[in-house]
């Protein structure tokens, strides 16, 4: 097992902690792969991770997403427990996203429908949901790639489309 390096671009030790891993620990199998975790994050701090291939980065974002949850431990947002939270109630409440390195979006359907998807899942109003996709991928200039399969977009408009799922889901965007 590795060591990750934790580093803190800007520190602001006074503000509220917005992450929190406690004691946090994660096995695949009987594989140890994150042993014994602990960091926080405060407001405004920008905050990296270095370490070797398959130190277990990724796992720690999968963790904080929601994706997968902790073997042992606590993960903590705003001071509130998380562990038992799905990532899109993470997303909703917290604003909590995460832009892979590759993939993360739904490569056969277009950008529109892959809004859509998620969406559906936390916008009961059918018609809400229409106007915030038609409003922000006007405000992102991505309208007339609207019906273009995400496989066939460019790098850059793959990652805006990433960008566009917590804006997609939080309410208090739009105007
Ligand atoms: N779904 C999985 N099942 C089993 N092992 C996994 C799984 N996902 C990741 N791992 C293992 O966990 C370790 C950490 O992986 P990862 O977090 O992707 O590393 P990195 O620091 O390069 O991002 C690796 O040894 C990897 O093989
Ligand atoms: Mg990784």
């Amino acid at each position: 097992m590795g060591i990750i390096k934790k580093f803190r671009i800007k520190s602001f030790k006074n503000k509220n902690p917005i992450i929190e891993f406690e004691n946090v620990s994660l096995s695949y199998g009987n594989r140890l792969i994150l042993d014994n975790i602990n960091f926080k994050i405060n407001e405004s701090e920008i905050f990296g991770m270095l370490g070797p291939n398959g130190v277990g980065k990724s796992t720690i974002f999968n963790l904080l997403t929601g994706l997968i949850t902790p073997s042992s431990g606590k993960i903590k947002i705003n001071g509130k427990e998380v562990n038992s939270y799905p990532v899109y109630l993470r997303t909703k409440m917290f604003k909590i996203g995460y832009v892979p390195q590759y993939g993360g979006y739904f490569g056969d359907l277009s950008l529109a429908d892959n809004l859509k998807a998620i969406g559906e899942i936390v916008i009961e109003n059918k018609n809400l949901m229409n106007d915030r996709i038609d409003y922000l991928t006007s405000k992102f200039e991505l309208e007339n790639i609207k019906s273009i399969k995400a496989n066939f977009l460019s790098g850059g408009q793959k990652k805006s489309l990433l960008l566009l799922w917590p804006y997609l889901v939080n309410l208090e965007y739009f105007c």
